[in-house]
């Protein structure tokens, strides 16, 4: 039997200033008391990515609105919590104090525990608040700034079996939108365009040929880049049709490459189920195909509902729930970490996206 636990979760990593309000009942299962995220879409709108100055300020002026929030739609008050979970890393640096200093504040006023947690951890372990997935599994975390492969063996074991060497998937799809003159985000832009294409423009399937987990997808860019300027070359411009192709071509060549790389990390070890995270688990061919490998090994897909494959603080407070268990708080000296990779042990990552440690 475990403990009945309600937590208060913070989350500030890059531009969602979050808070939420998450208990786990005596059985172990999790239930989402309150979810608040407040967007900052419109601040970093005209920059064509995150600011990370602008992020800060923002969760600074918001975060404590945000807990407020959470806080009244559970219908609980602070003391009814019994501790306060924070992301403490990784991430953008400004925005991650924010939140570490918001949740400092409340845990010194209250005497609350407070548990920094690793931000990819929360997206980790997603799965087991929504389904109630066993250890071991197998996640692949796919986003706008991170791509990779974990294998969840407990709370805080994470062993990376692989992932991306230079850009992101969801960083791939936004650059790509930009090169063909669609709106950001380039994900469900790109989508869209896609299923108009009847003839998928041919595109490279980067680092199939080489062994293990590991994948490219900034070459992916250059090619499209390089079809694009053939048609404009071609027709004076870029054709609704070519474009509708080159896309429907982009998004086969990642989920060929996710779908492949999916089945070796599956086939390196015994798990219970194959989970997906981040916002580039939102398109639909890439579900279907990854669906469809988690079937050919009898294993269940795990795709959390889209508001908690994103940034959320439910799913850092159900990190700290996690945790909580182990006695092991921090206290005041708790640090904002800028890099924090989940798996300790193996090889740094060669990049992390020009949105740094977001996942
Ligand atoms: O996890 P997320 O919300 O946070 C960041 O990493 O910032 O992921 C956002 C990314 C963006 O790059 C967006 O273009 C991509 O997820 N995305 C998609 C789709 N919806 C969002 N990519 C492909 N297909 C989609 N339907
Ligand atoms: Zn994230």
């Amino acid at each position: 039997m475990a403990q009945e636990l309600t937590i208060l979760g913070l989350e500030s990593s890059c531009d969602d200033t979050a808070a939420a309000v998450v208990r786990r009942d005596a059985t172990g299962r999790g239930t989402i008391l309150s979810n608040v995220v407040l967007r900052q879409d419109d601040l970093h709108a005209a920059f064509g990515g995150v600011v990370p100055e602008i992020a800060a300020r923002a969760h600074a002026e918001k975060i404590d609105i945000a807990v407020e929030r959470a806080l009244t739609e559970a219908g609980l008050s602070l003391t009814d919590c019994a501790g306060v979970a924070v992301t403490s890393g990784p991430g953008l640096i400004g925005g991650v104090l924010a939140g570490v200093m918001c949740a400092k504040a409340l845990s010194a006023a209250t005497g609350l525990p407070l548990l920094g947690v690793n931000h990819l951890a929360g997206h980790a372990l997603t799965p087991r608040l929504t389904d109630g997935v066993a250890f071991p599994y197998l996640m692949l975390l796919v986003s706008g700034g991170h791509c990779q492969f974990l294998r969840v063996e407990g709370p805080e074991t994470f062993v990376r079996l692989g992932g991306t060497i230079d850009d992101a998937p969801g960083e791939a799809f936004d650059k790509v939108a930009r090169l063909l003159g669609l709106p950001q985000p380039g994900g469900p832009a790109v989508e869209a365009c896609a299923r108009d294409g009847t003839d998928p423009t041919s595109l490279p399937r980067p680092l199939l040929d080489r062994a293990g987990c590991d994948m490219s997808f900034s070459g992916l860019k250059t090619a499209v880049l390089r079809a694009r300027d053939a048609q404009v070359a071609r027709n004076g411009g870029l054709p609704r049709a070519a474009r509708a192709d080159i896309c429907a071509g982009f998004q086969a060549a990642i989920r060929d490459v996710l779908a492949e790389k999916s089945r070796r990390a599956l086939a390196s070890g015994e798990v219970t189920a194959f989970a997906v995270a981040g916002g580039v688990a939102a398109n639909r061919s890439l579900r279907d195909a990854l669906a469809a490998v988690a079937a050919e090994r009898g294993l269940p897909f795990v795709a959390p509902p889209q508001a908690l494959c994103t940034d959320n603080a439910a799913m850092i407070a159900w990190t700290g729930i996690e945790r909580f268990d182990s006695g092991r708080f921090d206290d005041l000296s708790l640090a904002a970490r800028p890099r924090w990779p989940l798996d300790q042990a193996s090889a740094p990552m060669l990049g992390s996206g020009k949105r740094g440690a977001k996942a």
